[in-house]
This record gives C-alpha cells, structure tokens and sequence, in this order.
C-alpha cells in the first residue's frame, strides 16, 4: 500500500529542522512572555528565549515535570487569556490533585491533524468507520480520537469505554473498519466475542489503533492472530496533548514515529538529567513546537525508549514502550517491568492473556506473585505445567523467584480502560 503523506511528511530531515528550531523558539517565547512558572524558571537558570540558537541549545532550558503542573492547579500553566481556551482535559491522577491542561482552538485543529494523520498511517482512509472504545470524558483517549477521525472524513461511532456486549453488539451491526481502544479492553472484547459465540476473526475489522498503557510485541502478535487485523501502537499524554504525539505505521509497525513537527523529543538519563545520543535508552522529555493554550517546555514523561530513524517518514519513531520510571518494580533487588511479566505469560500455553501481578511482604522481603488465567478447558495437569514454566521462564530471564498461580478463568477483573496489572499488598 503507498502511504499517503501530507505536507510536513513530506518534508527533508534538514527543511524539518528549519522548522522546528523556528517553532522552539517562538514557543519559548510564548511560555516565558505568558506563563509565571516558565519565566520564574528561565531567570533562575539565567536564560532568555533567545538563548536557543540551535536544536541543542533547548538542552540549556531546565525541565518541567508533573508536580510543576500540580502546583500550579488548575489553571497556573496556561499561556493564553482564559477566554481563548475552548477545551480543557485533566489526567486523573493516582495521588493528590489532579493535572489539568487547556486548549485552543488551533491547539484542538492540531490535535485533530495528527489524530487523523496518525489514523492514515494506520491504514486507515476516508471512507473508513472508526469504532473508538476509549474512554470519553476528562480522559483524552475519547474525544483525541474522536475528532482526529472525524478530520480524517471517518465515520465515528463514539462507543467510549464499558458495557462491553454493546461493543461487540455495535461492531457486529456498524461494521467498522477500524478500532481504537487499549490493547488491555481489546482483550476484554475478546472474551465478550466468544461468549457470544462469535468468531473474532469474522467481524469487519481491519486495522486496530492501540495505546493509553505499555504493550508488548506478543500482545500485538496475540490481538492480531485473535482478530485477524493489524494492531498497530498509537502513543501520547496529556499533559503534551493526549493521543497522537506519536503513532506507527501499518507498512513498517517499527514503533511510534513522533510528529515531530509539533513535538520535539530528546531521551535523558532519568537519574542524572543528561540528554542521550540517539539510539539510546532512557526517559523521553517532550517540547510542543505549536500549543497555544499550554506550552510545555522540556516535559518529563517519566516513560523509557530510545529514538530510532524514520523509516517511511522523515520523523524519528520510538521504541515501544515497555515501562515506565512508575512502574518499575523492585523485587529482591531485582528490577522488572509488569510488560516483561506479560510477555512470558502470553508465550505460555495452557494459560489466557490475562494476569495479575501482587506484591506482599514477608518480614522484611518482598514476594512477587503472578497470577494467570487458565485457559479455556486446561486440565490440571496442564495449569501445573503452565506454572512451572512461567516460574522458571521468569527466574532464568528476569532472574527472581516468583509464586505463580494458575487460576479459573474468568477470575480476574477485566480492564474497561487502562488496566492495573499491579496489586501492591505491601503497605497494607
Ligand atoms: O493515555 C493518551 C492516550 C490515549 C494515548 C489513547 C494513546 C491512546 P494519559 O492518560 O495522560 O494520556 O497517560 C499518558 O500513558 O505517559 C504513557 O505512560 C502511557 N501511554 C500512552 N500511550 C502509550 C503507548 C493518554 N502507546 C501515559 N504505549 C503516557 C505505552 C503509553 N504507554
């Protein structure tokens, strides 16, 4: 299939350079002009907006991370009167005061663009019907996707999260090309097909357009074999945006490319703040080059990849995401991921796609146990066998010794959403 690119794809790696630096510093003039927070913090490093002569130069300009945001509730960091600001997001948030970001009109025009950009790179066209399963509401998933499809000249059917046999009921009777949901809710989805006696494989879907949490290669592989469609990784926050920062492309599913005409990525090293070549891995802070409403300038995203070159566009892709600084566990002083735990589970026959992770303390050390689903119909014999081999696949690869337990299917909640993998019984 030739990919259909727009103007800005179109561009060379050096005339995108040109723009960029052009953007970075006209957004730095903005957040230093209009935004207490960012002038405050300019003057301390001693810098002013024009001390950024080079891409590299943004090096110089301290970071902003998700507590600045915090402490500026609710509306602290918005760099336009408030009048301008025609839509307003916040991210839950686990602990304390929820983070809140605005928008303009020309910031939701952007959004949309990449949006729907993000939709073609997936395979997906004018024409198409775009079922959206993410969550509508304050979360960005919904309505980010919603009006990037509707840009793009899709159909939406804005089905939003939950009452999951309507979902299946919608895609049997609308027949949408195209999904976009969390791979976690996917699975959700597939269980309810099932119940319903239907075969995944033979509804209308072609492409699925996943992210809102870390995923892995055999999820992908799983979700596709299940579907009988291409998954493909659509990544992004809030506090930047919200859906479509980045979003991969169905010829290459090499990893997000990053709309780089609108956000600039540098990886640092998460201890000591150093920026990293490309190639490296680390923790991607982001710049928006083009928001209006809510500029953020060297934004900590707490999450870990490394820059790789384009490969059918110009713009630098990601690696996909397989943790985060938050979710890092520590387990005997062993560091692991919750997706390293996925994707072992998901090569292990006799077991479903669905697992648990809890964490408890015995006396003074930690125990990691994973539960898993059975499968449908796996004996006894096999449930023990599962276990065995998810135990040793976990010591030889990841080098801790967990408990697994291999329980009925159906046990474990179901995500409607962002799926909480993790079960932290340690501080109760
Ligand atoms: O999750 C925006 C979004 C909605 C992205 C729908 C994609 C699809 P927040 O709720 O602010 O925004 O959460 C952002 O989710 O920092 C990552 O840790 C994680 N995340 C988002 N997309 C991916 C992905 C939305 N494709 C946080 N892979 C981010 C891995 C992802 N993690």
């Amino acid at each position: 299939m030739t990919p259909l690119l727009d103007e800005a794809e179109q561009l060379s790696r050096e005339e995108l350079a040109v723009l960029q630096l052009e953007r970075m510093r006209a957004t730095l003039r903005h957040a230093y002009d209009h935004v207490g927070f960012y002038r405050k913090a300019f003057d301390a490093a001693g810098l002013r907006p024009e001390d950024c002569r080079s891409l590299a130069d943004l090096a110089r300009f301290p970071f902003t991370a998700k507590a600045d945001l915090r402490d500026n509730y609710p509306f602290g960091m918005f760099a336009v009167d408030r009048s301008e600001v025609r839509r307003i997001h916040a991210s839950s948030g686990t602990t304390g005061l929820p983070t809140v970001v605005g928008y303009t009109q020309r910031d939701l025009d952007t959004w949309a663009d990449v949006v729907a950009r993000s939709i073609r790179a997936a395979g997906g066209r004018p024409g198409d019907t775009v079922h959206v399963a993410y969550g509508y509401g304050l979360f960005t998933g919904g309505l980010g996707a919603h009006y990037g499809a509707e840009r793009l000249g899709c159909t939406v059917v804005p089905a939003s999260g939950g009452m999951t046999a309507r979902q299946v009921r919608l895609i049997q009777d609308f027949r949408p090309e195209i999904i976009m949901v969390t791979p976690s809710y996917m699975l959700t989805l597939l269980d309810e097909f099932e119940r319903q006696g239907v075969d995944p494989r033979t509804t209308s879907l072609r492409v699925g357009i996943f992210g809102a949490e870390p995923w892995t290669e055999e999820m992908r592989r799983e979700i596709e074999e299940r579907f009988a469609i291409d998954a493909v990784d659509i990544y992004g926050l809030s506090e930047v945006m919200g859906p479509g920062v980045a979003s991969e492309c169905v010829e290459a599913k090499g990893g997000p490319h990053i709309w780089e005409d609108h956000f600039y990525p540098e990886i640092v090293d998460p201890g000591t703040g150093e920026v990293l070549p490309d190639g490296e891995r680390g923790e991607l802070v982001l710049t928006s080059l083009t928001k209006e409403a809510m500029p953020v300038i060297r934004y900590r995203t707490r999450d870990l990849t490394r820059l790789l070159p384009g490969t059918a566009r110009v713009f630098r892709r990601m690696e996909k995401i397989t943790g985060r600084c938050d979710d890092l566990l520590i387990v005997r002083g062993v560091n692991l991921f919750p997706t390293q735990i996925e994707e072992i589970v998901l090569r292990t026959p006799g077991v479903a796609p669905h697992f648990q992770l809890r964490l408890t303390r015995e006396g003074r050390l930690d125990s990691l146990t994973v539960r898993a689903e059975a499968g449908p119909g796996a004996s006894p014999a096999v449930r023990a066998e599962a276990a065995r081999a998810i135990t040793s696949a976990v010591k030889d690869g990841i080098g801790v010794s967990v408990s697994v337990e291999v329980v009925d299917p159906g046990t474990l909640d179901r995500s409607e959403g962002k799926s909480s993998r993790v079960v932290d019984l340690r501080a109760v």
